[in-house]
């Protein structure tokens, strides 16, 4: 009588294992993984006046040469950061579910085609430099 239950319950947690965020079930490679590169990730679109929904694209996740030296003109420091960017990309759209009926129910997102190790361009990207 008891078996079953145990057998549920294991198969209800590798079902919510295997639903989780991409990022984290491969995270073992992701800390050894050198390089930049096309990558699945799953996040969620919503937009207020509509349900949320469940996405997999992919984006560039990985890692990019950085180094800074000292030179001898002021400000005597040359820097060199790269970072892991998309350098083509596709834009997809998805109609998000029970929108009101006021509100448009396109979601628009890039589809990462190639990644690179580039400058943070802040023309098409939200780059982090605060
Ligand atoms: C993509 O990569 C190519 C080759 O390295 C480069 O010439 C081009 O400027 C890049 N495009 C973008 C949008 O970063």
């Amino acid at each position: 009588m008891k078996l079953p239950g145990v057998n549920l319950g294991s198969l209800l947690l590798l079902l919510l294992a295997s639903c989780g965020g991409t990022l984290e079930t491969s995270a073992i490679d992701l800390r050894t993984f050198v390089g930049c590169a096309v990558r699945e990730f799953t996040f969620l679109a919503k937009k207020p006046g509509c349900r949320g929904l469940r996405v997999t694209t992919d984006a560039c996740w990985g890692r990019c040469e950085t180094w800074e030296k000292p030179v001898l003109e002021p400000p005597y420091i040359e820097s060199y950061h790269r970072v892991c960017t998309y350098n083509e990309t596709k834009m997809m759209t998805v109609k998000l579910p029970k929108c009101a009926p006021d509100v448009d129910p396109f979601y628009t997102y890039p589809m990462a085609i190639r990644c690179d190790c580039d400058i943070c361009s802040t023309a098409t990207t939200e780059c982090e430099t605060a």
